[in-house]
């Protein structure tokens, strides 16, 4: 049913519930896994070298994070990648599911954005309306 489970890492604890359930999933369907941490750039045209000094500010933001959900799916035995990439994080899992052909995208309700006078976050929103697979939004 599922040969390679995504999710959308943030530094939120509904990330980290994700994150939980995604890998108990992978585990029971012998699946793999990717991580997928977007850092968001700003609205304006950002140069390559700007870009890339995004990135590494994201990856010192989700390195913890990423480095602790990596050693509980080794624990498991289940293969995990880490990815960082710049872009919108709906439109880059989106993206992301459907270039590298994942069958599920796990993600939270909720993220790191203090605005909580949504039901779902705008991320979860997107990816649920727009993935090319099935999609799980983890409570
Ligand atoms: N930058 C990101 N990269 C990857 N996944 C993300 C990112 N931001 C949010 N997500 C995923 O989307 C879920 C919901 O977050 P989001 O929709 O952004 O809610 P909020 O609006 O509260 O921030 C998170 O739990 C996480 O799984
Ligand atoms: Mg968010």
């Amino acid at each position: 049913m599922f040969k390679r489970i995504l999710v959308g890492m943030d530094t939120s604890e509904a990330a980290g519930r994700a994150f939980d359930v995604a890998l108990d999933l992978a585990e029971k369907y012998g699946a793999e896994m990717r991580a997928l941490f977007a850092v968001a750039l700003p609205e304006y045209g950002a140069t390559v070298g700007e870009v890339e000094e995004v990135r590494n500010e994201g990856r010192k933001i989700i390195a913890p994070v990423l480095e602790q959900a990596m050693a509980k799916a080794r624990r498991k035995n289940v293969p995990c990648e880490a990815r960082v990439y710049p872009g919108h994080p709906a439109e880059t899992l989106i993206n992301y599911a459907a270039q590298e052909q994942c069958d599920l995208v796990v993600v939270g309700r909720r993220g790191s954005s203090p605005a909580k006078r949504f039901l779902l976050g705008s991320v979860s929103t997107r990816v649920t309306q727009y993935a090319p697979c099935h999609v799980l939004v983890v409570k």
